[in-house]
């Protein structure tokens, strides 16, 4: 299409695959990210915790930067941690590529995405299933990709809030009218019965965890994402 700019590394490409690697094994995680080298996911999703902005604790800076040297696959941080601007060059220096704050995480919200922006990475907008899309709306022309929580961000494997729905085709519509590219992300409870809707619904790129590790093959479980 005459509108689509591409940008850094052909992220401006949609019906993308981020796959989680929460739901992975971490005693074994380089073999698990070459399974989805094979498995053709288009970005690898890394879910940092911090036991305060949610209830639950993951991993930090150093998890990512020791993956960084196994794959060529774009990072796409997720920082469910409050005052995220404290670790953005943390997580910058680690090798991250796309690092997506949380609109509840900081009052500093602008100033955490120029941080990112500074430290030449693209830089996402998050927002949990209670925020509406009119809370972001003026930092829209600031941000290369939004996030639409579909679940309540702290977990794997949780059910998909249905009631998000109408906030990606609300979102979808409101990228298209600023005619700036940003990459419209979903991320919670994806599987293989939603992944066509989210896509038709303006989706340009799903999160998964536990559908892709959670079946035998990582390839036909990507792939029945795609199709
Ligand atoms: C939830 C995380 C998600 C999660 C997705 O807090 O942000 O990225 O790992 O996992 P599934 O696909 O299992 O819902
Ligand atoms: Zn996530």
């Amino acid at each position: 299409m005459m509108k689509k700019i591409m940008m850094k590394n052909d992220i401006s490409e949609n019906r993308k695959i981020s796959a989680s690697i929460l739901s992975a094994d971490f005693s074994k995680l380089s073999e698990e990210i070459k399974l989805l080298e094979k498995a053709s996911v288009d970005y690898l999703h890394l879910d940092v915790m911090d036991g305060s902005f949610v209830p639950n604790i993951s991993f930090g800076a150093k998890l990512i930067k020791d993956i960084r040297p196994h794959t060529k696959i774009l990072f796409d941080t997720h920082l469910m941690i409050s005052n995220p601007e404290k670790y953005i060059i943390d997580f910058c220096e680690a090798g991250s590529d796309i690092i997506t704050i949380h609109y509840e995480s900081t009052i500093h919200v602008h100033r955490a995405i120029d941080l990112i922006k500074k430290q030449n990475k693209l830089a996402g907008l998050a927002i949990v299933p209670s925020t509406p899309i009119s809370a972001i709306e003026d930092l829209l022309e600031e941000v290369d990709l939004v996030l639409i929580m579909t679940v309540n961000p702290g977990f794997g494997g949780q059910k998909f809030i249905d009631s998000q729905l109408k906030k990606i085709s609300t979102l979808r519509n409101k990228i298209d009218q600023l005619g700036k590219k940003i990459i419209l992300s979903v991320d919670g409870g994806v599987n293989s019965s939603n992944a066509a809707l989210l896509f038709s619904l303006g989706a340009d790129l799903l999160v998964a965890g536990s559908f892709i590790f959670g079946g035998e093959n990582y390839h036909n479980q990507v792939k029945l994402l795609k199709s």
